[in-house]
């Protein structure tokens, strides 16, 4: 039996993936940056188990099972296997997979890049694959080749038909801006969404933005980007980081029919953002969206309390008691001053349209676990309750 545990983060993109230029093998229209986040408040942890008993190959994701018939799954599997240098037999011994995000599934947050970066990077292991894997990561989700690594990480889109350099690299570690802080507003929605892999479809079927996007926009973006980030330049960065997230949500509404993902809470907190920087003359906060209404702001360390004061003011907490409104060791708010908050033009919400806040930074990449503690599978390859 041979047993393998670890974890990989969340990223989030400041400079979007939106299109594929190949379905099946997952290759981007255009680079894309994200940021790795601290597996301390939202990872994907994964054990894989294999053993000469198994009748066949098995995966509970979030303590339920699901059928391993799944494209993705089964590409990343074989990938894996394809270039793993077990020789001893053992690379035929069926596998059991247990997956679980310490993060609630009903936050919104994407978690399947996550999830398909632990999965490979657990595999890896397990059939002894030497070489990089973020382009075996990339054929379970396009994104979650970014999350092989930690801190900044650049996609590049690569030239192959066959996606061979279609991989991720690490710009530079979280060490590089230790004084990066994430906060991700957690918005109430009930609405059914489009899925990433839908909506990004029907944008390259019909989006002239889209392709405008990718051959003059993002090209010259993505180097300013890199090179902010290298000279943490924030306004730099903040600046770009809005832009992109907007044009990203541009180019949805220029796909027919059109993918609205923002809600109105969600264009009120860009409004509130907009209107925090004007006030204070400077660049302080940057937002930005992936395929739902969720925001994810991107500070320095040092704004955070008077940035958390004026959240929440402007967007007052609901009267859910059982809901932590602040998750993740987030410093409490200084109550805005009267002369910054008359300088901030916005309307003031109803409490609660803002479900809760969860504050994190920029972390590492996977972990393997080695305490055995750590695994999701019992002796037998079933799920540990
Ligand atoms: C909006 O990686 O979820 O989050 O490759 O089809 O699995 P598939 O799509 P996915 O797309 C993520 C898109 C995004 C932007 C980003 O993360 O770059």
């Amino acid at each position: 039996m041979n047993i393998v545990t670890c974890t990989a983060p969340v990223n989030i993109a400041v400079i979007k993936y939106w299109g594929k230029r190949n379905e099946a093998l997952i290759l981007p229209i255009n680079d894309s940056i994200s940021a790795s986040l601290d597996v301390a408040q939202l990872c994907a942890k994964t054990t894989v188990m294999s053993c000469p008993t198994f009748d066949s190959d098995r995966i509970w994701l979030n303590g339920r099972e699901e059928s391993i018939d799944n494209e993705r799954l089964q590409s990343c599997i074989r990938n894996i296997k394809r270039q793993g240098t077990l020789s001893t037999g053992m690379e035929k011994w069926k596998v059991h997979i247990c997956s679980i995000n310490n993060f609630p599934t009903a936050a919104g947050l994407a978690s399947s890049a996550a999830g398909y970066a632990c999965l490979s990077t657990a595999l890896a292991k397990l059939y002894k694959v030497n070489n990089d894997i973020s382009a075996i990561a990339r054929t379970g989700s396009g994104s979650a080749c970014r999350s092989v690594f930690g801190g900044f990480v650049r996609w590049y889109m690569g030239v192959d038909a066959e996606g061979t350099d279609s991989i991720a690299k690490q710009i530079v570690p979280a060490s590089h801006w230790p004084e990066m802080r994430i906060i991700i507003l957690v918005v109430d929605d009930l609405r059914k969404k489009i899925s990433s892999a839908i909506g990004m479809q029907r944008s390259v079927q019909t989006s002239e933005l889209l392709r405008y996007r990718a051959e003059h926009c993002v090209p010259k973006r993505i180097e300013e980007m890199h090179q902010a980030i290298i000279h943490k330049n924030f306004e730099k960065f903040a600046e770009l980081t809005i832009k992109d997230s907007n044009q990203m949500h541009a180019v949805c509404l220029d796909t027919y029919p059109p993918c609205s993902y923002l809600t109105d809470v969600s264009h009120a907190i860009s409004d509130l953002i907009h209107a925090y920087n004007n006030a204070v003359h400077s660049t302080k906060v940057a937002y930005t969206n992936d395929a739902g209404p969720n925001t994810v702001l991107y500070l320095l360390e040092k704004n955070v309390p008077e940035i958390v004061g004026v959240l929440q003011h402007f967007f007052p907490p609901g009267n859910d008691q059982n809901i932590d409104y602040i998750r993740g060791n987030l410093p409490s708010g200084i109550i805005p001053s009267k002369n910054l908050l008359s300088k901030i033009k916005c309307e003031r919400q109803t409490p609660g349209q803002i479900k809760y806040m969860i504050y994190t930074r920029i972390g590492d990449g996977p972990q393997y676990l080695e305490d055995p503690k750590e695994h999701l599978l019992d002796n037998r390859g079933f799920p540990v309750h």
